[in-house]
Parts: structure tokens; sequence; C-alpha cells
């Protein structure tokens, strides 16, 4: 068929006259100058995108499975609702220790019975209040079982804003979708949104140097103003005795340098 078509093609264009004629070799002579090189390029920067897909978008959805809360909950709601803000549900026992998620606890006063008509809160109350049974919440920023945190360090001592580190959760509306590293079991909240490792916001990331990176500066802040607050000798007095050695008052807390730097977040 082609040949055939090719070669009506040639014949016709003989007919047409001198001007055709003359033209066609000097296309030609084009194409085979463009020839070789522009299919190399193409390929070249197809393979770059192809990588690139492969690399952002593809990779990451592979290695995070994504798993939903047991059931939503709107802050935004909530913290209207209560009495004390935050503390009403996240707050220090007499120990220092943070309490962290909610227990049933802390819901029961409101959630004996079934008020309205969400189907959040009708399996909330079905499946959890009247079963007594904890909500397994998955908890994005959880660290490796050899990471030691304390919050109390942090809002009590150096008078940070749950913000810096967990971003704006407490005013959503509802719960994000978790999502789990299918090598490692952490949650992204750790290592970032972002393969590349680019952050834009205090919250993006929590690894080992976003925790160090902040340490390093505040102890340089210190070293500058030599400002030691009386809540802060309170906290350390508080860690001390939650868990004696840990404090790191008065050292640098480089991760590499300091002798027994590793053992301010490991134990
Ligand atoms: C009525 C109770 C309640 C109040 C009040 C409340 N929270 Fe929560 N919060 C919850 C529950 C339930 C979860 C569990 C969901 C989860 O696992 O993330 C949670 C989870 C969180 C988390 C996620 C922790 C993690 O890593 O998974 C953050 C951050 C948080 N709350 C911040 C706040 C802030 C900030 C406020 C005040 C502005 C606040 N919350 C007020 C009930 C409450
Ligand atoms: C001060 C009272 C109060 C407390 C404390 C409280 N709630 Fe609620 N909650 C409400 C009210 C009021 C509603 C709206 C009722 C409706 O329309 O279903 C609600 C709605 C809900 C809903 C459905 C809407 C949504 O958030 O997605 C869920 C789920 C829920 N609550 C879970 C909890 C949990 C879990 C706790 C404890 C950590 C808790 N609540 C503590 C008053 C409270
Ligand atoms: C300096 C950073 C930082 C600040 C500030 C901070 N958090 Fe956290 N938060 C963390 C880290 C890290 C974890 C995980 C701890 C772990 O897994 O051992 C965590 C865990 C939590 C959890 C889940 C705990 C659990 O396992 O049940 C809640 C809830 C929470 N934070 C709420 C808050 C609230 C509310 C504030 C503000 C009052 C706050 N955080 C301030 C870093 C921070
Ligand atoms: C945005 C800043 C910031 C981030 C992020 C941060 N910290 Fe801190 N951390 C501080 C400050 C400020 C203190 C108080 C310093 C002091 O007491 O000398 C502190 C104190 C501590 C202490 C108590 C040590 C002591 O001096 O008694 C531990 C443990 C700790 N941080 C662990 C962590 C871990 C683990 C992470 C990451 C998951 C982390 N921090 C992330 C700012 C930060
Ligand atoms: C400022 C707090 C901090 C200090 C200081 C610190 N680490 Fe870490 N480290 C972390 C956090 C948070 C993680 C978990 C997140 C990650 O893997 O980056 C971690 C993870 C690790 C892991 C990987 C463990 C795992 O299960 O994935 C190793 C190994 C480690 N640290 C070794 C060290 C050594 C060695 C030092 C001392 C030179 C040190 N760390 C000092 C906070 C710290």
């Amino acid at each position: 068929m082609s040949t055939l078509d090719d070669h009506t093609k040639e014949i016709s264009e003989d007919t047409s006259g001198g001007a055709a004629s003359a033209k066609s070799p000097d296309a030609k002579m084009e194409k085979q100058d463009n020839g070789p090189g522009g299919p190399i390029i193409l390929f070249f920067i197809l393979g770059v995108f192809a990588s690139l897909i492969m690399g952002w978008i593809i990779f990451p959805k592979l290695l995070y499975s994504q798993k939903k809360q047991p059931i939503d909950f709107n802050h935004a709601f909530h913290v209207a609702e209560v009495e004390n803000g935050c503390e009403s549900c996240h707050f220090f026992r007499k120990d220092g220790t943070f309490s962290g998620a909610p227990k049933l606890e802390q819901c029961i006063d409101c959630h004996e019975e079934i008020q309205g008509v969400d189907p959040d809160e009708i399996k909330f109350v079905e499946e959890y209040v009247s079963k007594e049974r904890e909500v397994p919440w998955l908890i994005y920023s959880k660290q490796p079982d050899c990471v030691f945190f304390s919050h109390v360090a942090h809002i009590k001592g150096a008078d940070m804003d749950c913000v810096t580190c967990h971003g704006h959760i407490g005013e959503s509306e509802s719960l994000k979708i978790y999502e789990e590293n299918r090598i490692t079991g952490y949650s992204r909240d750790i290592w970032g949104k972002s393969i590349g490792g680019f952050k834009k916001n205090t919250w993006d990331r929590m690894k080992m140097d976003d925790c160090a990176d902040c340490h390093q500066k505040y102890s340089a802040n210190i070293e500058k103003t030599g400002v030691k607050t009386p809540t802060k000798r309170l906290v350390d007095h508080m860690i001390e005795v939650v868990s004696p050695g840990s404090s790191i008052s008065g050292k640098g807390d480089s991760v590499q340098t300091e002798r027994d730097a590793c053992f301010v977040c490991h134990k």
C-alpha cells in the first residue's frame, strides 16, 4: 500500500513542474541534518521525565501505604466546645509526663450517649465508648522506640508552640490520612512529604537532623544571652527526676561532637 502511495506521490511531484522538483533536494538535505540528533535529544528528555516521575511520584506512592484513622475527629469544633482549650485533652500529669492522645476519660462526659447524627460520633459511641475500648489513634509524629522525647522540656521549658512541630492539626476540621512507610513502619511525618528533602515549614519533617538543628540554634542563643529562666531550671529538675542523667544543660549539643550527645535523645 505505502510503496504504491509513495510512487504516486513521486510521480505527481515530478509532473507538478520545475518549482517543486527544485525544492525537494533541499528539503531532503535538511531532513538528513536534523535526523539523527532529534530523536536522541527527544529520548533523553523523555528519559529524564520518566525517571523524575518514577522517583518523585511513583516511588513515594509505592513506599507509603495509606491508612485512615479509626474515626474522624474535628479539632476546630471541639476546641470551641471544651473549657480549657488544648489542655482539656492534651495535658501534663503531675510528674511532668505528657498525656498525649486523649483517652476515653476525656470524652466520656459529653459522649456517654449519642448526641447527634454525625456518623463518626455514632461509630465512636457504639464501637468504643459503650464497649469501653480505647480508640487506636494513629500517631502522626510517632518516633522510633529508641528516641526519647519530652514535651515538658519544649513547652514549659522553652515555651514553644504546638504548631512549630505539629503544624495546624489543632485547628483542623478533620484528621488527615496517615501514611506509613512500608519499609520502616514509620509515619511519613517523620521523613517528610518531599522525597527530595526540601523543607518549607518547621513541621514538615522531624528527623534526627531536624531535632539537632534546632537544639544547636537554641544552645547558641543561650551562650549569647546567658539566660536561664526559673521555669527552665524547674523543668531541668523535673526531667532529672523523670529520667535521671538526661539533662544536657550547660553542654553544647552538636550531635557529632559532644561525648554524651547521643544520650540526650537516645536512651
Ligand atoms: C476534645 C479533645 C481534644 C482537644 C480539645 C484537642 N485535641 Fe488534639 N487530639 C485529640 C484527639 C482525639 C487526637 C487523636 C488523633 C490523632 O491520633 O492524631 C488528637 C491529636 C492531636 C495531635 C496529633 C498528634 C499526632 O502526632 O498524631 C495534635 C498535634 C493535636 N491534637 C494538637 C491539639 C491542639 C494544638 C489543640 C488545641 C488547639 C488540641 N489538639 C485540642 C483531641 C483533642
Ligand atoms: C465538651 C463536650 C465534648 C467533649 C469533651 C468531647 N466532645 Fe466530641 N462532640 C461534642 C459535641 C457537642 C459534638 C457534636 C454532636 C454531633 O452533632 O454529633 C461532638 C462530636 C464528635 C464527633 C463527630 C464530629 C467529629 O468530630 O468528627 C466525634 C467523632 C467526637 N465528638 C469524638 C470525641 C472524642 C474522641 C472526644 C474525646 C477525646 C470528644 N469527642 C470529646 C462534644 C464533646
Ligand atoms: C519540639 C517539638 C514539639 C512540640 C513543640 C510539641 N510536640 Fe507534640 N510531639 C512531638 C514529637 C517528636 C512527638 C512524638 C513523641 C514520640 O513518639 O515519642 C509528639 C507527640 C505528640 C502527641 C502524640 C503522643 C502520643 O503518642 O500519644 C500529641 C497528642 C502531641 N504531641 C500534642 C502536642 C501538643 C498539644 C503540643 C502543644 C501544647 C505539642 N504536641 C507540642 C513534638 C512536639
Ligand atoms: C524547634 C526547636 C526544637 C525541635 C524541633 C526539637 N527540640 Fe528538643 N529542645 C528544644 C529546646 C529549646 C529545648 C530546651 C533546651 C534546654 O533545656 O537546654 C529542648 C530540649 C530537649 C530535651 C531535654 C534535654 C534537656 O536539656 O533536658 C530532649 C530530650 C529533646 N529536646 C529531644 C528532642 C527530640 C528527640 C527532638 C526531635 C524529635 C527535638 N527535641 C526537637 C528545641 C527543639
Ligand atoms: C536531638 C536529638 C538527637 C540526638 C542528639 C541524636 N539523635 Fe539519633 N535520632 C534522633 C531521632 C529523632 C531519630 C529518628 C528519626 C530519624 O531516623 O532520623 C534518630 C535516629 C537515629 C538512628 C536510627 C535508628 C532507627 O531505628 O532508625 C541512629 C542509628 C541514631 N539516631 C544514632 C545517633 C547517634 C550515634 C547519636 C550521637 C552522635 C545520635 N543519634 C544523637 C534524635 C537524635
